[in-house]
């Protein structure tokens, strides 16, 4: 990957002119930003406790289905994490994203790596730039944590990190257990192959611009994982999702998690969930704080359509090794194509 500019720093520095490589010609198009009243919709709410309650469970679940089958994305009420573990953890991102750069930068990315402090990966030198840094660090299985790249400032950085990094897998297992069962697969299909998985999160800053209809806090893409888990730091909007050929505000009920199905998943039920494009805006007024909790298979397992759900269906994509598929993404010959469109038959 290539070394790019702190995007927060350039952000403190400017008037009106930003750089050309921040400059989207594709936000010319975007007749429908900001205006979700054509629409008329929102993204799905889904109550994870109910999922769990006898009472309910029979009817959420079937909410659930429909919200992975028609939108890909959701946002989940009543997930269970307490309150303080949200708190304690906003508290310290908002404080480390505070930090003079240099005190930032002790943590910052090192080359040919993806965790640390600096921005999204750039491969060549003509990509457009993110209006974003971000600081990603892997948590899961406990033996990939690399703490070099995790903040000793603020000093509870690490324990409240660890605290919700484990909250947020009990999320994702509840989720993939339901989403299991929906699929007709049995409750523990996708629980057992995700028990070993990978988890990472990436910590999202988008300083304010002077000119925000005209760049991007984070390009267009699906998640290449498994599912996400969102939190949005501060209560500020701008997360965008891909909808009726245009771009959807999603608008987040305070303290829910925004969850999407990723490619992983897409690729295991053959396209029954679809991992739906979505991508940031910022604005001019104030900085824009999200956590993505990305949930992954680890390295042995196999990326391909599960064959109880393929059963006689034609296949739609392709198996691969976790390993190749992961290589894959950060190959330089899959340039602006996703692994998605890769893996398509
Ligand atoms: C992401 O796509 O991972 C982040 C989106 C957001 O910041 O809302
Ligand atoms: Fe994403």
């Amino acid at each position: 990957s290539l070394k790019v500019a702190n995007v927060q720093a350039l952000a403190e520095k400017l008037s009106l002119e930003i750089p050309d490589r921040y400059v989207r010609p594709e936000r010319k198009k975007d007749i429908f930003a900001g205006d979700d009243e054509i629409y008329g919709e929102s993204i799905p709410a889904i109550d994870f406790g109910k999922l769990f309650d006898s009472e309910y469970s029979e009817e959420e679940a079937a909410k659930l289905h429909s919200a992975c089958e028609g939108w890909g994305f959701f946002q989940l009420v009543n997930h269970g994490v307490p309150e303080d573990v949200i708190s304690k953890l906003r508290e310290d991102v908002e404080e480390f994203f505070k930090l003079p750069l240099e005190e930032r930068e002790k943590v910052a990315q090192l080359p040919g790596q993806i965790e640390g402090y600096g921005q999204v990966f750039v491969q060549s030198e003509e990509q457009k730039l993110d209006w974003a840094d971000m600081l990603a660090l892997a948590t899961l299985p406990p033996s990939i944590k690399q703490f070099r790249f995790w903040p000793t400032n603020p000093p509870s950085f690490r324990e409240n990190l660890e605290r919700y990094a484990d909250e947020v897998k009990s999320v994702a297992d509840g989720i993939l257990k339901m989403i299991s069962k929906n699929l007709g697969l049995g409750v523990d299909k996708l629980y057992d192959m995700f028990k070993g998985g990978i988890q990472i999160f990436r910590f999202n800053y988008y300083p304010p611009c002077p000119t925000p209809e005209k760049v991007l806090g984070l390009s267009s893409h699906s998640d290449a994982v498994g599912l996400t888990i969102l939190l949005q730091i501060n209560e500020l909007q701008g997360l965008q999702i891909r909808r009726n050929g245009g771009w959807l505000p999603v608008k987040v009920l305070p303290g829910a998690f925004i969850v999407n199905i990723g490619d992983i998943i897409e690729i295991l039920c053959n396209g029954k969930y679809k991992s739906i494009e979505h991508r940031a805006i910022v604005n001019n007024e104030k900085a824009r704080l999200s956590v993505a909790g990305f949930h992954e298979l680890n390295f042995g397992d196999v990326v391909g359509p599960i064959p109880e759900i393929v059963k006689g269906d034609k296949l739609h994509y392709k198996s691969l090794e976790f390993e190749e598929y992961t290589k894959q993404i950060f190959s330089s010959k899959l340039e602006a194509k996703s692994i998605l469109d890769l893996m398509k038959l």
